[in-house]
């Protein structure tokens, strides 16, 4: 088990009462929890982490609100974790028949193109699992970008009619080496968005467009779960979540809801520059690195 982030026990704030929506993390008295860096000796060892996590989050959604509501991260990182889902004990264990994906971000394309967010899920967890359309709300990536975005969101308040308040239970997110999330983008419009839940944001970056959630609805999320591996974002990871000096805020660091647990699972790589308190046991695996 993980020590919180200064050493310190950190006072944990009071359940969120859902009837409480005006509270955004701007209006807050309360701090979001630091993010829990935990470091993972291989690519492989993170996913299994996050698929424990993932089985665990479901359950608890399923025994308090009977369905289980996840937010999947896109790009690369995740595809080991979704292969591990399908896999024992994950397979037989977490409540498929209750769970519903929504996707983070995607990229504007058709769904069978490579580079489809939706597709890498497809084939590495929906298919492998049989899970029927019904349950997957992909983003059409296809369409007019403002209107895919603007379905989305009116998709998104149906499936949350279900709950006391719009929420994810759990937000799967990977990081660029820029402090990207999602989509969005450092210097890109849809980082001031304030009100709507899902946008079309043009990245000039890769001078294309990208429907992705927006903080409004990300900060809403019950749990939050980063993943990163492989040396590429040691620097990104030490700045984001190690207190690394860095100029302003990255877009991942303002997914912040109050109230949850922010975690980051990382491999060795990633974690390669965290600044350490001390070398005792730092290659326990699974042992969480305190700035
Ligand atoms: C996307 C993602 C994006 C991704 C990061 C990291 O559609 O690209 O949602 O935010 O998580 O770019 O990508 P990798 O995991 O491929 O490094």
């Amino acid at each position: 088990m993980s020590e919180p982030i200064n050493g310190t026990e950190i006072e944990q704030p009071p359940e969120t009462d859902p009837s409480q929506e005006s509270e955004t993390p701007e209006s807050s008295p309360w701090l979001p929890s630091p993010v829990q860096v935990h470091r993972y000796k291989t690519p492989e060892a993170v996913a299994d982490a996050a698929a424990k996590r993932f089985l665990d989050t479901a359950n608890r959604a399923v025994e308090k609100l009977d369905h289980f509501v996840v937010a999947l991260a896109g790009g690369s990182t995740p595809r080991l974790l979704y292969q591990r889902l399908t896999e024992s004990p994950y397979r037989e264990r977490v409540p498929w028949d209750k769970t519903f994906f929504v996707f983070g971000d995607e990229r504007c394309v058709g769904p069978d193109d490579e580079s489809s967010n939706y597709r890498m899920a497809k084939e590495t967890l929906f298919d492998p699992l049989e899970i029927p359309g019904h349950r997957v709300l992909r983003m059409k990536g296809e369409e007019i970008p403002a209107d895919a975005a603007r379905r989305y969101a009116v998709r998104l308040g149906d499936l949350f009619l279900t709950r006391p308040a719009p929420s994810f239970d759990l937000v799967l997110l990977g990081i660029g080496t820029d402090g990207h999330t999602a989509s969005l983008f450092p210097g890109t419009e849809a980082l001031d968005e304030t009100e709507r839940w899902v946008v079309a944001n043009h990245v000039p970056a890769l001078d294309s467009w990208r429907l992705t959630l927006t903080f409004p609805i990300l900060n809403k999320a019950k749990r939050v779960i980063f993943l990163a591996t492989g040396e590429s974002k040691a620097r990104i990871i030490a700045e984001a979540f190690g207190g690394v000096e860095h100029p302003e805020p990255y877009p991942c660091e303002r997914v912040t809801p109050l109230h949850v647990r922010r975690e980051a699972l990382v491999d060795f790589e990633a974690a390669s520059m965290m600044p350490r308190r001390d070398d005792a046991g730092a290659d326990a695996v699974g042992d969480s690195i305190r700035p």
